[in-house]
């Protein structure tokens, strides 16, 4: 009420900040008089490149489920200063950067390269050139797909890719993670789908997660079994509705390999069956409470393939062990030597 004393037709709306606050006040701005001038003024990494300047989708979270109050805004300027990113945490800068490593699963090319020379080569520790450099190549990777759908109905749905366990996550009780951390753990468990269902091949799988492992995203999962809750956060995801409605399954995109997404409709949606996603799910929350405990997926990562190492190595004696006792036992005679020492005796 008050804010409708404030504000006149003329009054220009902008917010200055994070994607949360670009988001509210951009739908407050698209609400006032069915629509106020709104100037976006990202004051974060993720919400420079990938949120307030160039998307027109202004959106609030209600009763538990991501975006589900909104409405699309276009915003008449937006102002990207980068040197805002300088009081950042190690947090909001893998924010920013879980966007662009979801960029290079889908787009490959320039994108793939970024994440090569940013998070592969040196984690976060990025100089101000390369966080330029990503804004641009990642506000470059949203116009790319805007320009053709500008209200994300189709071909920039690709930009959901990793979001619908990625929201699940972030929305369910106990769980803390950022948004742009909780995609690439979500991009964990649709590449575990993908590779299940045969459409990404298991080379393909790697080099995929391995985008994620050097991002190392950080979440803090509650003791509790959450399986049943992040499953019914993603039964309520904002991608269904677009495909018809099929009992026992949920509309997932997937990828295929680096740059290359599975397109089995315009919506870029494949039914993937609700006993896969729970699996799925399982897998994802499992690696991410071992990679904690471990220091990070990475390390986790490190640890698993030393040990897998190590068994193969045992393996390996096992057979050289059997291959042996199978050589002696092939020259076994039929009745026992008894190398008595009496025996030993009369041969000396
Ligand atoms: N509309 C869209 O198309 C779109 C796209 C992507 C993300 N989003 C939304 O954006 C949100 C994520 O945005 P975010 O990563 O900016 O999160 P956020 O808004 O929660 O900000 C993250 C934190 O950074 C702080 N912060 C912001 N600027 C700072 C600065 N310069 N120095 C120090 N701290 C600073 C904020 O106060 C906050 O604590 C999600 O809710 C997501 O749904 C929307
Ligand atoms: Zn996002």
């Amino acid at each position: 009420m008050r804010v409708c004393v404030l504000c006149r037709r003329k009054t220009v709306v902008m917010p200055v900040g994070g994607g949360i606050v670009a988001n509210t006040y951009g739908l407050a701005a698209g609400l006032l008089f069915r629509g106020i001038r709104l100037v976006q003024c990202p004051t974060s990494f993720l919400n420079a490149h990938d949120a307030a300047a160039s998307s027109q989708k202004q959106a609030i979270n209600h009763t538990g489920y991501k975006n589900i109050v909104g409405l699309y805004h276009v915003p008449t300027m937006a102002l990207i200063d980068t040197s805002f990113y300088e009081t950042l945490g190690v947090t909001e800068l893998k924010a920013g950067l879980g966007e662009l490593t979801k960029n290079a699963a889908l787009f490959g090319g320039q994108h793939y390269e970024l994440i090569k020379k940013t998070t592969m080569t040196k984690g976060v520790a990025l100089s101000g050139d390369d966080l330029v450099e990503a804004t641009y190549i990642g506000l470059g990777a949203k116009d790319m797909l805007l320009a053709i759908d500008p209200k994300e109905k189709h071909l920039a749905l690709l930009f959901e890719y990793g979001h619908t366990v990625g929201h699940a996550l972030e929305l369910t009780q106990g769980v803390r993670t950022s948004h742009g951390e909780g995609v690439t753990i979500g991009m964990l468990a649709a590449s575990y789908i993908s590779n299940k269902m045969g459409i990404m091949g298991d080379a393909d799988r790697e080099a995929h997660d391995a985008l994620v492992l050097a991002l190392d995203p950080q979440i803090e999962i509650p003791k509790r079994d959450i399986t049943e809750e992040v499953l019914d956060k993603v039964m309520h995801d904002n991608k269904r509705g677009y495909l018809p409605e099929r009992e026992g399954f949920c509309p997932f995109i997937l990828n295929q390999r680096i740059g290359e997404m599975h397109a089995p409709n315009k919506f870029y949606l494949e039914y993937v069956p609700v006993p896969l996603v729970r699996e799925a799910i399982i897998y994802v929350v499992d690696r991410m409470r071992r990679a904690m405990a471990a220091g990070g997926l990475a390390k986790a990562a490190e640890s698993e393939s030393a040990m897998s190492r190590a068994s193969t190595q045992e393996k390996e004696l096992d057979l050289v062990i059997g291959k042996t006792a199978a050589h002696v036992n092939a020259f076994r005679p039929a009745q026992p030597i008894h190398l008595a020492a009496s025996n030993l005796a009369k041969a000396a």
